[in-house]
């Protein structure tokens, strides 16, 4: 057992050597070479949106989309982040495996630097065999390493989720979102709540003892965690029932995200559905949206990913939730004096209208109920 993964490594060498020798600019590596000495890590980003920002079926069924509609000028523009290893390879046609990995390892530790001058985040990226990290001072046997403050600071994130297309509309606007609120002044990066320290070792142990045994989990965990979800938000369900109506507050509070609920894709939605059943009469359903509705430069209301980012152009409502921020919402429903009922307050996390399965299009992550006399 030992020895065969001995052996394994002796091969990572042997394949990473004539890649080392080059100087210069060298072709981006794939996680699977990465993975085999950081496992852990290579585990926990197998598991992220981050390495299925490719092979996702909605993204691809956009991809096509987009190509489609707006040419190979967008696909470029799609890729830049979804697969962005392929702005240096020339990869359009995707034929590498690496392309296939999305926002792949040595894409992101190939980054030196972020310049926020322009219209967009900018990322300098270079691909050499030097890692840059968050450690000062660690050594490895096939790779340089260069410690980099960057990779503690929210702007390596911006490169991605802060976005401006080509009409000047704000597609993407995650880092300003955070960088506006409460937890920018914190000093309370992305990395924080996203990519915070868990056990795990940094390689395994049978390449170098000594490393560390804590390593910043890579599974990105966003809205597709129900940890996450159910920290982002906090709800209070208040009912009263007089004069021969029920009264329901429902008060909604953004306490956990450091960014607006939801965040990123326009297409995402906050769904509040409050339920009201009497045990005799008519039953109420009504739902309340947080979400931001984006038009093109007609008006249009857009509502597929490849358009939203081509050609939005506005927006028409934006009724998300900022960090800290608490929403009371108030429904009334008519229900004689005397006859019994159940509320319910459900949050849904939707997704996007694109989503071909229930569980890609929707979660239900918190719920109340109240009996009523
Ligand atoms: C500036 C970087 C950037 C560009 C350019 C970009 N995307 Fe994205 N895309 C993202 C990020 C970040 C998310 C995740 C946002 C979120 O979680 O709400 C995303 C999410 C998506 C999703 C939803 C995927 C899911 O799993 O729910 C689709 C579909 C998508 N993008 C398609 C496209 C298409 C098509 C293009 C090109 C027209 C494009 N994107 C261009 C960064 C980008
Ligand atoms: C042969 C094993 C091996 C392979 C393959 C390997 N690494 Fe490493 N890497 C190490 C060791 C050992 C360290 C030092 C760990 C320590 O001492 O804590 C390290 C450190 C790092 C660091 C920390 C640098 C810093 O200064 O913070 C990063 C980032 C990194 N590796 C990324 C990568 C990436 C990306 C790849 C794939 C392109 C890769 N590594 C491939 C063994 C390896
Ligand atoms: C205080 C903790 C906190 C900080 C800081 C924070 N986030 Fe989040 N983030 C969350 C939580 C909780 C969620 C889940 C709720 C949600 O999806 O809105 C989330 C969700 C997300 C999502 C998923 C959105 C979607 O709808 O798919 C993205 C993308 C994201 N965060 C990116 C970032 C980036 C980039 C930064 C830094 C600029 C950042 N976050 C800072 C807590 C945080
Ligand atoms: C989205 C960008 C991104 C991707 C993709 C990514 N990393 Fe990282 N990685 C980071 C950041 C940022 C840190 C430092 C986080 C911090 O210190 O707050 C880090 C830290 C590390 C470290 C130092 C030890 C630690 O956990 O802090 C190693 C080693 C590493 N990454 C290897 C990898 C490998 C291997 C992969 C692919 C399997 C990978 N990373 C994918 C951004 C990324
Ligand atoms: C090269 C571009 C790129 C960089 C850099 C990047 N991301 Fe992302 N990120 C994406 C894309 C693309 C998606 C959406 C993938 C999809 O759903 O198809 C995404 C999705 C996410 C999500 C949503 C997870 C979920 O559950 O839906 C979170 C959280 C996130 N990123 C956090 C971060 C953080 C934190 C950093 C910085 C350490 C970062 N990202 C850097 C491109 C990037």
């Amino acid at each position: 057992m030992l020895k065969s993964s001995y052996l394994l490594i002796f091969i990572f060498l042997l394949v990473a050597a004539p890649f080392s020798a080059l100087a210069g600019v060298q072709t981006p590596q794939s996680a699977e070479y990465c993975g085999g000495c950081h496992r852990a890590i290579d585990r926990g980003w197998s598991q992220s949106v981050h390495s299925q920002a490719m092979e996702s079926r909605l993204f691809q069924d956009a991809l096509q989309m987009a190509n489609a509609d707006f040419g190979a000028q967008a696909r470029r523009i799609c890729l830049g982040c979804h697969s962005p290893t392929v702005a240096a390879t020339g990869d359009l046609s995707l034929v590498r495996k690496v392309s296939w990995e999305g926002v792949t390892c040595d894409y992101c530790h190939s980054i030196r630097s972020v310049n926020m001058t322009g219209p967009n985040p900018r990322a300098v990226v270079e691909y050499t065999n030097v890692m840059a990290g968050p450690w000062k001072g660690v050594t490895s046997p096939v790779h340089g390493t260069v410690y980099s403050p960057l990779h503690t600071s929210s702007q390596l994130c911006a490169t991605c989720h802060q976005y401006r297309n080509s009409l000047g509309f704000q597609v993407l606007t995650t880092y300003s979102e955070w960088e506006k609120g409460p937890y920018a002044a914190e000093h309370k990066g992305c990395q924080s709540c996203h990519m915070y320290r868990v056990e795990g070792a940094v390689v395994d142990p049978r390449v170098k003892k000594t490393a560390s045994q804590e390593i910043n989990l890579h599974q990105m965990p966003g809205s597709h965690s129900l940890t996450q979800l159910d920290k982002a938000i906090r709800g209070q369900l208040f009912v009263t029932h007089e004069g021969g109506e029920l009264h329901v507050e429902v008060d909604v509070t953004n306490q956990g995200a450091g960014h607006m609920v939801p965040t990123g894709s326009p297409l995402r939605k906050l769904i509040l559905q409050v339920t009201a059943v009497p045990f005799s009469g008519k039953s109420y359903r009504e739902e309340r949206d947080f979400t931001r509705v984006v038009a093109d430069q007609q008006g249009k209301i857009l509502n597929r990913e490849d358009l939203v980012f081509i050609k939005g152009a506005r927006v028409v409502s934006d009724t998300r939730l900022a960090p800290g921020e608490t929403r009371k919402e108030i429904f009334t429903f008519k229900v004689p004096q005397g006859v019994r009922s159940t509320v319910e307050a459900d949050f849904y996390y939707y997704y996007s209208p694109m989503a071909i399965t229930k569980a890609q299009q929707e979660v239900k992550f918190l719920s109340f109920r109240r009996f009523m006399e």
